[in-house]
């Protein structure tokens, strides 16, 4: 084997020398090369996952005839004045040493890999329950499919929000009395005052902000409110919120698309009706009912005999908003609703606890597969 001083040898190329071919000038310098073969051979025993594979990697260390084992015998230890031949010896010991542990061991894992073909394929496998949608996924999902059928996108905001897009971009000023009933979270030392988005409105803005009309929006998220927990409220409840902008957008449109609505989700033969409400950000507002979807308008319990449930607040786009976004308000015109997805689902399911859906207990959580 060539040695050419200016490139170093390896440990392995090493073996082949006559161990005064080698600058061995310290005693320590077997100790060495034997430890830099135990590495290198515990590296390449971790490329090894058959018995063949583990035969030639004995073979090559450890065998009888021409192994790293038998060469570093036969080069360095026989040879050697009876002075070196202590250092050679013990650092051959501590190679074979190691070699031996870790063949055992690789043979071990090997053994337990071979046994894995006596595993039988053909018996069952085991089950694992997948679950299933949450009632509150499934009503979104069911409000977005009936929106996206009919032309809109669907967009997602923040829930922490500044004042000005909660509020003041809704046309809700500070000291409005329309504040009071939205007890809002705020972050207290937030810079520039942040607070937990009382209602989905806020989309509103930042998407008129950022485009021209045509819009066509609905915006599904968690909104927050500083309410009492009891049977039907909560801290957090779910919103899909609705923006539709355009240059002819009548009132009109603002029914039918009401009416569509209201069929799809709660049947064909569904009939809406608008009583008139308050919302700073829409004029005229209204609360838009439905026929009750279990008696079809008669009167039962859950419509308090009444023939109609509340479905969601909604009205036409109040021109003042648009001021603050850089809408023409000569130009465009527009309708918006925001409906309350737990109230939803909880009136079209026969569920009379808010609280029930969010403890997921398995035995509620099973009923709506
Ligand atoms: N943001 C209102 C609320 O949370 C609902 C609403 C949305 C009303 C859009 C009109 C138009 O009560």
């Amino acid at each position: 084997m060539p040695n050419t001083p200016s490139t170093p040898l390896d440990p392995l190329q090493k073996t082949y020398l006559r161990f005064d071919q080698l600058d061995f000038s310290t005693d320590q310098a077997f100790a060495n090369v034997a430890s830099e073969l135990s590495a290198l051979a515990e590296r390449e025993l971790r490329d090894v996952d058959n018995s063949e594979e583990l035969e030639r990697y004995r073979i090559k260390w450890l065998g009888r005839k021409d192994s790293v084992v038998s060469r570093i015998t036969d080069n360095w230890l026989k040879p050697a004045p009876a002075e070196l031949k202590k250092h050679i010896g013990a650092a051959l010991n501590m190679l074979r040493f190691n070699l031996d542990q870790d063949l055992g061991n690789r043979k071990l894992d090997i053994q337990q890999l071979d046994l894995d073909p006596e595993l039988d394929l053909s018996l069952p496998g085991i089950e694992r329950a997948i679950g299933t949608r949450h009632l509150i996924r499934q009503t979104y999902d069911e409000l977005l499919r009936i929106f996206t059928a009919i032309g809109f996108s669907v967009v997602a905001g923040p829930e922490i929000e500044t004042p000005y897009y909660n509020f003041e971009a809704l046309n809700i000023p500070e000291h409005h009395p329309a504040r009071d009933n939205m007890d809002t979270f705020y972050i207290a030392g937030a810079r520039g005052g942040h607070l937990l988005r009382t209602h989905t409105s806020p989309m509103q803005i930042r998407t008129m902000e950022k485009q021209k009309p045509p819009v066509r929006i609905v915006v599904p998220g968690k909104v927050y409110r500083r309410d009492n927990p009891d049977a039907t409220h909560g801290y957090m409840f779910h919103q899909i919120e609705g923006l539709a902008v355009d240059t002819d957008i009548t009132f009109c449109d603002f029914k039918g698309t009401v009416d569509y609505f209201a069929r799809e989700f709660l049947g064909p033969k569904t009939k809406t009706r608008l009583r008139p409400s308050y919302f700073p950000f829409t004029e005229p507002s209204a609360e838009v009912d439905a026929t009750c979807h279990v008696c079809g308008g008669s009167g039962c319990r859950v419509c308090k005999q009444s023939g109609w449930i509340e479905l969601f607040g909604a009205g036409m786009v109040n021109p003042a908003v648009y001021g603050f976004v850089g809408y023409d308000p000569e130009k465009y015109s527009g309708f918006a609703f925001g409906m309350g997805v737990d109230r939803l689902a909880m009136m079209k399911y026969g569920v009379t606890e808010v609280p029930l859906l969010f403890q997921n207990d398995v035995r509620f959580l099973k009923q709506f597969p």
